[in-house]
């Protein structure tokens, strides 16, 4: 299989892209829905739905153009069967399975976790297996074991929220717009992150699970001592908090959150034995986290792989290489399967 046509549409970004084994990737195109949810403060799943429903055929359309080919030149269509929102998933699920039909093709239903995990080999330097994942995005937080393609152990989980959600949820404390985690990291920038002694969760007992939420109670208690109200009083809106105030508070948590996710990446080689390391998911976006690891790992000569900082989001040329690389889940079923609940390394439900 060598040209390969892939599709995303498991939450609020359309993302269709062409990959090819030769060449590499040969068009991507993007719409994010991030300005139709920011005034509900959060994904609205059925207007996501709607949205990729409109969006989907032309940039199918227009990313053929880009690559200057005709359909009938494509070698496959993978779509992102999970995990994600149904009815978000069901209309790429729909679109790949009747395109692929109708041009005789093979469909790769792509696991979309294990699309990030794979998309630093986007990029020229590439790394080889075996590695750690760290896959830190809004919906999880994971340390897996890729033993090799396709073979995948979660060896670390979150025990409550997601990295990503806790960025988004504290943001949201501090009075920033959906989505958070990036508006938190620039509202960082201008802040001391040692203002503030925010706890390292299970960094004090051993193993290599996460747990976010304390630390979100924990920024939740200094908004209600800043504003001066009852800890268990209703915090009022983070925009009331004084700009330094604001600032310091962000840089505290990212501070506390990178070195969490940083200290069980280090356990998680020490535990396996391996020395690469890869960080995915859209957290991965964040330069203290990326900046911290690099130094860390340098530390300890491991290595440490990003993917190109625009495939840490959701994306569709991660999703365009993983049903390249992955030929083996090629089916000429063109039933339309798409599943909300799917753990990596495990067949599709
Ligand atoms: O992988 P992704 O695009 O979508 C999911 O599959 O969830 O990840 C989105 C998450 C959101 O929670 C967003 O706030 C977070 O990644 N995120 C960041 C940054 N950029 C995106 N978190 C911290 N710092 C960033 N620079
Ligand atoms: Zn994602």
């Amino acid at each position: 299989m060598s040209c390969v046509l892939g599709i995303e549409t498991s939450c609020d970004e359309t993302g269709v892209a062409i990959y090819d084994t030769t060449s590499g990737l040969r068009a991507h195109q993007l719409f994010s829905q991030i300005a139709r949810h920011a005034e509900y403060g959060g994904v609205v799943p059925e207007l996501a739905s709607r949205d990729h429903l409109s969006k989907l055929a032309p940039m199918v359309a227009a990313t053929l153009e880009e690559a200057g080919m005709s359909p009938e030149a494509l070698d496959a269509v993978a779509y992102t069967a999970g995990p994600g929102l149904i009815g978000a998933l069901l209309v790429g699920a729909s679109f790949a399975a009747g395109y692929a039909r109708a041009l005789g093709k093979p469909l790769v239903p792509v696991h979309h976790m294990e699309a990030h995990l794979l998309a630093p080999m986007l990029d020229n330097e590439a790394p080889d297996f075996p590695f750690v994942a760290l896959l830190v995005s809004g919906g999880h937080s994971m340390l897996v074991d890729v033993r090799a393609l396709g073979d995948y152990e979660v060896i670390g989980n979150t025990l409550d929220d997601a990295a990503g959600e806790a960025f988004d949820k504290t943001a949201k404390l501090l009075g920033l717009p959906y989505p958070g985690g990036p508006a938190l990291a620039a509202l960082a920038a201008d802040g001391d992150d040692a203002r503030f002694a925010l706890p390292r969760p299970m960094m004090s007992r051993p193993g290599i699970d996460f747990s976010f939420s304390g630390l979100k109670t924990a920024v939740l208690m200094c908004v209600r001592d800043l504003q001066g109200i009852a800890r268990d009083a209703s915090p009022r809106p983070g925009d009331t908090l004084a700009a330094q105030d604001r600032a310091d508070l962000a840089a505290s948590f990212q501070a506390a959150t990178v070195d969490t996710l940083a200290g069980k990446c280090l356990r998680a080689l020490d535990q396996t034995g391996r020395n690469t390391l890869v960080i995915a998911g859209g957290v991965g976006a964040n330069r203290r986290l990326r900046e911290t690891l690099r130094t860390r790992c340098e530390a300890r000569n491991a290595t440490v792989f990003y993917p190109p900082m625009q495939y840490c989001t959701d994306n569709g040329a991660m999703i365009a290489l993983a049903g390249a690389l992955r030929s083996d889940l090629a089916t000429r079923d063109y039933t339309i399967r798409a599943t909300p609940r799917w753990p990596i390394g495990t067949p599709m439900p």
